[in-house]
């Protein structure tokens, strides 16, 4: 998984947007957007946001959904995200713009996704915010957010073992992904924007990497953590993610684990 969006760095190269694409998405982005379409209810002719697009999986996913006669439109921070996005989808209409300040008129999509990017918002309370703004009064809210870090067996014991290793520092490095994983918690934050929750749910799914190395590259060089551990502490947390990793890892060494995720959707109230 990669965090390549955390505040501290959220314009990437173009390669790390095109890596995102041809490896991230369909190893584990992809099989989430379906997912976040039907929770959304999306349909033919309908109008879509999908807030914090990167490059796209959840638009072109609703894209093929609400033909024919409807639209779909992606924004985010990331510019090299969004290049890939148009250059894969250039149908779509890709903006570049801060979820806190959606540019966007009050009142103009139907639907209004977010996947896999809420934990990454400076101001989370403003984005939810701006997403009912730009709803129309009938519409549904969709957000989907990695479960509890103690719910993925895979990755707890992993940042167990790098934080004996790399010291307390790096468990809110390795964990910033898992930071809206409380349920109740991400279905209060809507209820607080005056949304009204209609569904707040678990559900499981799959994360893949092509080998323990990659897996442990991913976790420690898209955060800011590679940075602060040196080399030999590197080589350890490399050399015992093999064990932390062993159940989770297939004959041929990919490494194969359940991974949960929280969706909530919420409308605006009915008077409203
Ligand atoms: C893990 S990616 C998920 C992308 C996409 N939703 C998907 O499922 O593949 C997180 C995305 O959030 C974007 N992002 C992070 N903070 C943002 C913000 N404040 N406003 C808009 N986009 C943001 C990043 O640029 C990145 O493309």
């Amino acid at each position: 998984m990669t965090a390549t969006d955390t505040s501290e760095s959220f314009q990437i190269p173009m390669e790390a947007a095109e890596f995102y694409e041809s490896a991230f998405v369909p190893a584990f982005f992809a099989q989430w957007a379906p997912i976040l379409c039907d929770a959304a209810g999306v349909a033919p002719g309908q109008s879509v946001l999908d807030v914090a697009c990167g490059t796209g999986i959840v638009a072109r996913t609703a894209a093929d959904r609400v033909a024919p006669g409807g639209t779909v439109t992606g924004v985010d921070l990331n510019e090299a995200m969004l290049t890939v996005a148009r250059r894969v989808r250039p149908d779509i209409t890709w903006r570049q713009g801060e979820a806190a300040a959606l540019p966007f008129p009050d009142e103009s999509f139907d639907a209004v996704l977010c996947q896999m990017a809420l934990m990454f918002f400076p101001d989370r309370v403003e984005a939810v915010h701006e997403m009912r703004r730009v709803l129309t009064p009938h519409g549904t809210i969709a957000v989907i957010v990695p479960g509890r870090l103690d719910a993925q067996p895979a990755f707890a014991p992993f940042v167990d073992m790098a934080a004996r290793h790399a010291g307390p520092e790096a468990i809110s490095l390795l964990t910033a992904y898992f930071v809206c994983g409380d349920l109740d918690q991400l279905a209060n934050l809507l209820g607080s924007a005056g949304l009204r929750v209609t569904s707040a749910t678990t559900q499981l799914g799959t994360y893949r990497a092509p080998s323990v190395d990659a897996f442990v590259t991913t976790e420690v060089e898209s955060t800011p953590l590679v940075d602060r551990i040196s080399d030999h502490v590197y080589g350890r947390i490399r050399q015992d993610a093999r064990e932390a990793l062993r159940p989770f890892t297939t004959p041929d060494g990919a490494v194969v684990a359940p991974f949960e995720c929280n969706i909530v959707t919420a409308q605006r109230p009915i008077s409203s």
